[in-house]
């Protein structure tokens, strides 16, 4: 698996999560633009993978803007570090010399039909990496994405969600290319995926560097707000086990002009069924998840016994 993402509270933890199954190989790591600037998350990217035990782990900085846009940031959110500003060391680990463009499509060009890509950032990289290789789709097993809100209010705006809003025109060309499978983990799915204090108070009763990582670094949003929400870790969890989910397939547009609405997931709910004259190809959107089995996932990742 390739992860691309912008480290990021749940980024980090989506990290720990794959970090902490042993069915994943975790092959490279690139950094995007997106909740805090791409330097950052990619030195933050370097910190989670330390104390995840995967130091061999090559983190590459990808893409320093959206497509179009400047950038608007998320650290309000995230913490002036990006990590809920816990105060971390830096790692005294080097970044990749190549771009995150540049080592994706060298993996998926040496590995063809065999990686899969999580992507649980904004999509410019992987965009990117499209008009530079047309023939990406199928050089990828399969692609999972956390971005979007297709039957639901955003968290960007009241219409989008932060990845999608983050870099609409990189979006809009990921879900137009006729990849072998692409899952979309929206806020449909992560809305459920709540992170509440009686699962934190086990993972901080818990020794594992990863889980006193995350206790760190959910404290500041367990403070403010009382709860947290897994939208990468799900999507990481997902990605793994696609049976943690129902799925909806249809096609899904990204609204680009809309006045009030850019950014915007525009699905066709017409029909579950898409037949061959569609103009675009289904994605496949993540609806209803198993919160209970992602939970116990979640909880044994970071190390806590039952
Ligand atoms: C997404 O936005 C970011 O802030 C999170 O890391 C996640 O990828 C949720 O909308
Ligand atoms: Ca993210």
């Amino acid at each position: 698996m390739v992860v691309d993402c912008d480290t990021g509270v749940d980024d980090a933890l989506a990290l720990l999560y794959l970090a902490g199954d042993p069915t994943v190989e975790l092959v490279a790591v690139g950094t995007v633009d997106g909740n805090v600037p791409v330097p950052l998350g990619a030195q933050n990217c370097l910190r989670v993978l330390d104390v995840a035990g995967c130091g061999a782990v090559p983190v590459a900085v990808g893409c320093d803007r959206p497509l179009l846009e400047p950038s608007h940031y998320a650290e309000h959110f995230h913490g002036r570090d990006g990590l809920g500003d816990s105060g971390l060391p830096p790692s005294a680990r080097q970044l990749s010399p190549e771009s995150a463009v540049g080592q994706l499509l060298r993996l998926a060009r040496s590995q063809p039909g065999e990686l899969t890509l999580l992507a649980i950032g904004p999509l410019t990289n992987v965009a990117v990496a499209l008009m530079l290789e047309p023939e990406l789709p199928v050089l990828l097993r399969e692609v999972v994405v956390m971005g979007g809100a297709v039957a639901c209010p955003g968290n960007q705006s009241p219409w989008a969600e932060f990845n999608v809003a983050h870099d609409p025109e990189a979006a809009e060309m990921v879900l137009s290319a006729a990849w072998n499978e692409l899952t979309l983990v929206g806020l449909d799915a992560t809305s459920q995926a709540i992170l509440r204090p009686p699962a934190v108070a086990r993972i901080s009763a818990c020794g594992s560097g990863s889980a006193r990582f995350a206790t760190r670094i959910v404290r500041q949003q367990m403070e403010l707000k009382g709860e947290f929400e897994l939208c990468d870790p799900l999507a990481a969890a997902i990605c793994v086990d696609r049976s943690l989910a129902t799925r909806l397939s249809t096609p899904v547009r990204v609204e680009l002009r809309g006045e009030h609405t850019r950014g915007a997931t525009i699905a066709d709910l017409r029909s579950s069924e898409v037949g061959p004259a569609s103009p675009r190809p289904a994605v496949s959107v993540a609806m209803t998840i198993d919160f209970d089995r992602f939970i116990a996932n979640f909880l044994t990742h970071l190390g806590v016994g039952s």
